[in-house]
């Protein structure tokens, strides 16, 4: 096992009413940005008993709304100029990833003189950000308990991740109950994202990481049998709180600590939806089954045998054998997770893959099996 550092202060109020603890933002100060969605926090209550404890503490908010599912600079750059603007003290995020990402990003931007859009394409100029507070509504990213955000720029087919010790939420606040409306698509597609950056720490060369392996092993055990049941039941508190933690642990850095792991599938996914502003989780379960096939070879089925029999219960004694079993579950299970198995269903062609490959190579190329950019461009046509 490699040598590692681990520091996660974000505090977690995980829980039925945990909502609660919103009172704990004024800590650090009197102006509060909320930052939201489209709606979907206003249907579901969420917004007024947020704004009701606001209140009662003393805060001054002010609002960025319509924040979009693959959040834009726009929406970022607005949030910036209110916060200087206004001299906000903190931000709020309450909703998914893309609401968590947007906030994170507003937040780093109101520290910094130049446009948000170069602290996304270089992570380093991220020198400062106001505290971040976050309140979870959809189990997938992680991004509650992480250092990461994702922004785009449609205007010119970009979308990156950018990433700081500055952006880790100073708390976040997990009630399972906010998870009950998420739509199927959207619990499929949340479920499909956490397994995939589960499945980006697993396949590392490194393995001597036992320990690091049978969490991730754990995590994945926990989405195969609760992710059918919250579709099955989307009130299902025990489903949705299993599915929410699972989103954390997946990306909070505990999974990769000694070793060494380079994402793949997530950088050619992102190009999917920089070009097409198709839903990252869905993007996700199509690619993975595929970047699967193209990384099974004679030195690597040990591993996937590995995640065969561990996750799926695969007897299979051969490690070939078993390791095309593991890859036959985990096309099964997205499709019993009603998950898009195809590029075409989701209308993507083979219009950029060249553009496309060019691009994700630029910021992963895969460590487990490293990909030149043909090798991209071979996966996404295979997915085709
Ligand atoms: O906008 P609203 O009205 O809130 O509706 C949202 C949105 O339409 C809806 N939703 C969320 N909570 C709901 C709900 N609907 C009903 N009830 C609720 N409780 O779900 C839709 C999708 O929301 P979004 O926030 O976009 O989804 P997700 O959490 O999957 O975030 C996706 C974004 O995160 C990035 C993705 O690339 C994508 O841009 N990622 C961020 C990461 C990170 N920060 O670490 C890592 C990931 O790999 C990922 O790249
Ligand atoms: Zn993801």
């Amino acid at each position: 096992m490699n040598n590692f550092t681990y520091h996660i202060p974000t505090k977690i109020h995980f829980g039925k009413g945990k909502i609660s603890h919103l009172c704990e933002l004024k800590e650090s100060g009197n102006k509060v940005l909320l930052v939201y969605g489209g709606g979907s926090i206003k249907r579901e209550g969420i917004y007024d008993k947020a704004i009701e404890i606001l209140n009662e503490n003393g805060l001054e908010v002010f609002e960025i709304s319509g924040v979009e599912p693959n959040p834009r600079i726009e929406t970022v750059r607005r949030g910036v100029d209110l916060c200087k603007k206004e001299n906000i003290d903190m931000v709020l995020a309450i909703g998914g990833g893309s609401s968590i990402d947007c906030a994170k990003v507003i937040a780093a931007g109101a520290k910094y003189d130049g446009d948000a859009w170069d602290l996304v394409l270089k992570p380093k100029l991220i020198e400062g950000a106001l505290p971040i507070y976050s309140v979870l509504t959809l189990a997938a990213t992680g991004s509650e308990m992480d250092t990461f955000a994702v922004i785009s720029d449609l205007t010119k087919n970009e979308k990156w991740g950018t990433f700081s010790a500055y952006m880790l939420p100073k708390m976040s606040v997990m009630d399972p109950e906010y998870t009950f409306s998420v739509p199927a698509k959207q619990t499929a597609a949340g479920t499909a994202d956490i397994m995939s950056h589960t499945l980006e720490n697993y396949f590392t060369n490194v393995k001597e990481g036992f320990m690091q392996a049978r969490f991730c092993e754990g995590i994945l055990k926990t989405l195969v049998y609760y992710g059918p049941i919250a579709l099955r039941q989307p009130d299902n508190y025990e489903a949705r709180a299993n599915l929410m933690w699972a989103s954390s642990f997946a990306i909070n850095g505990l999974l990769k600590l000694g070793s060494e792991v380079t994402w793949c599938v997530h950088p050619m996914e992102h190009e999917l939806s920089a070009f097409y502003d198709i839903t990252h989780g869905e993007g996700l379960a199509i690619l993975t089954p595929f970047w699967m096939e193209f990384a099974l070879n004679e030195d690597t089925a040990y591993k996937f045998a590995e995640y065969g029999r561990n996750v799926f219960g695969v007897a299979e004694a051969d490690d070939m054998k078993a390791a095309k079993k593991a890859i036959e579950c985990t096309r099964a299970f997205f499709k019993e997770m009603g998950l898009p198995a195809t590029l075409k269903e989701v209308g993507i062609d083979d219009t950029y893959f060249a553009e496309m490959a060019a691009k994700a190579v630029k910021r992963a190329k895969g460590s487990f099996v490293p990909l030149t950019e043909e090798d991209m461009i071979a996966i996404y046509k295979a997915a085709l």
